[in-house]
């Protein structure tokens, strides 16, 4: 099939465009580059050693957006392309909810137009609030604490009105949990914006000795070890989820959790890196970070059962791609400055 993936030059959307290759589909990235870096797509290319079709665009805007759909016969969508940092979004609710919500109409208003009836749509375990773990699909969603996890319940219910009465409309909503780690040739990854606020790569500069140590949010949860509780997923797990929802469409919209279905705590993750990468993490307890919650994964029977897919790596896999590619990135930009 020929895809269009938005948002493919960023971090979840270049590693699902390598899955998307390796399973024989055609790829058409449109992203603005706001939080990524054309080169993403020339490694994409060189792991791959198949070609991709690039458009410098801005999903937000219509026109360019009927371009690439009047220039392809494209069969799907699979719409990364979004804002994505929660504390930026309380700060900026105006630019998220124009950049994300504009997107997903513009999106959808253009496979209509031309008759493209897969969409698969990047939702976020953030839509779940402060639930009950493991988080189910069913769940009665509770409102998030952030503009950035209102766009994401709000394309939701966008997509979900749409498909009512669009009945050859085939969406799939895979809320994803909490992606880390990194291609395994360490060529592409996470890249943040300045100081990382999510925990993988704030870790891998700790371990980097960029950051001199690692702040623990919290030892006095109702957890195991006192500190907060996630789903970590690799991020090629979750970009071969993407590969499988697509196969597996079907008319109405469909969600499913893309986790592996475990918790971690966060000194559990501590050590489990310091463990696969022979490293040291030095961190300190300080207080909770606000808004977080204690306890976040999946309950993952659901894309088990119906999307046949399922993770293949673990932990130690996270972590030692995580710090591959940090090693290698970090490399490679400090080559490019001399
Ligand atoms: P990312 O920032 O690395 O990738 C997003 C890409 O979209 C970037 O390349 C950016 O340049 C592009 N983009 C943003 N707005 C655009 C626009 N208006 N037009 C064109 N391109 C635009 O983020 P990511 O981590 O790869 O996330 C991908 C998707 O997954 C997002 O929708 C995000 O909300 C969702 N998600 C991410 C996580 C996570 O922890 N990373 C978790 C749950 C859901
Ligand atoms: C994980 C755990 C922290 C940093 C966020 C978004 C969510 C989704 C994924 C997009 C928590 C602890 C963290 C640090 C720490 N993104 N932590 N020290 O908050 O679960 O989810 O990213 O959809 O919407 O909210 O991820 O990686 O920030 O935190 O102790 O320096 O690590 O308290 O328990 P989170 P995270």
């Amino acid at each position: 099939m020929m895809i269009l993936v938005t948002g493919g030059a960023g971090y979840i959307g270049s590693h699902t465009c390598i899955a998307l290759l390796e399973a024989g589909h055609t790829v058409i990235v449109a992203d603005n580059l706001c939080n990524s870096k054309v080169e993403t797509i020339d490694k994409i290319k060189q792991i791959t050693n198949r070609e991709i079709i690039f458009y410098h665009i801005d999903v937000t805007d219509q026109t360019a957006v009927d371009t690439i759909f009047l220039n392809h016969s494209i069969d799907g969508i699979i719409h990364f392309a979004a804002l994505k940092a929660v504390g930026e979004s309380v700060e900026e609710p105006l630019n998220y909810y124009c950049n994300n919500i504009v997107g997903t109409l513009i999106l959808a208003k253009a496979c209509e137009k031309f008759g493209v009836k897969r969409f698969v749509f990047s939702s976020s375990a953030t839509v779940y609030g402060e639930n009950e773990v493991p988080f189910v699909e069913t769940m009665k969603l509770q409102p998030t604490t952030n503009p950035y996890g209102e766009t994401k319940a709000m394309s939701e219910r966008i997509l979900t009105d749409i498909a009512k009465v669009n009945q050859e409309f085939s969406v799939s909503i895979l809320r994803y949990f909490n992606p880390v780690g990194a291609h395994e040739s360490g060529l592409i990854g996470e890249v943040p914006n300045g100081i990382p606020s999510n925990l993988m790569p704030y870790v891998t500069q700790v371990a980097k000795g960029k950051i001199k140590h690692l702040r623990v949010f919290g030892d006095d949860y109702s957890t195991l070890d006192g500190t907060g509780i996630r789903d970590y997923i690799h991020v090629m797990d979750l970009a071969e989820g993407h590969v499988a929802a697509l196969n597996k469409l079907k008319a109405g919209v469909h969600v499913y959790n893309l986790g592996t279905g475990e918790g971690t705590s966060v000194l559990e993750l501590i050590k489990a890196f310091e463990k696969a990468n022979g490293v040291e993490i030095p961190f300190e307890i300080v207080d909770r970070r606000q808004g977080d919650i204690a306890e976040c994964y999946a309950d993952v029977s659901k894309a088990k059962q119906e999307l046949n897919w399922t993770v293949k790596r673990g932990l130690v896999e996270m972590c030692r791609d995580a710090w591959r590619f940090e090693k290698n990135y970090r490399a490679s930009d400090m080559l490019i400055k001399h």
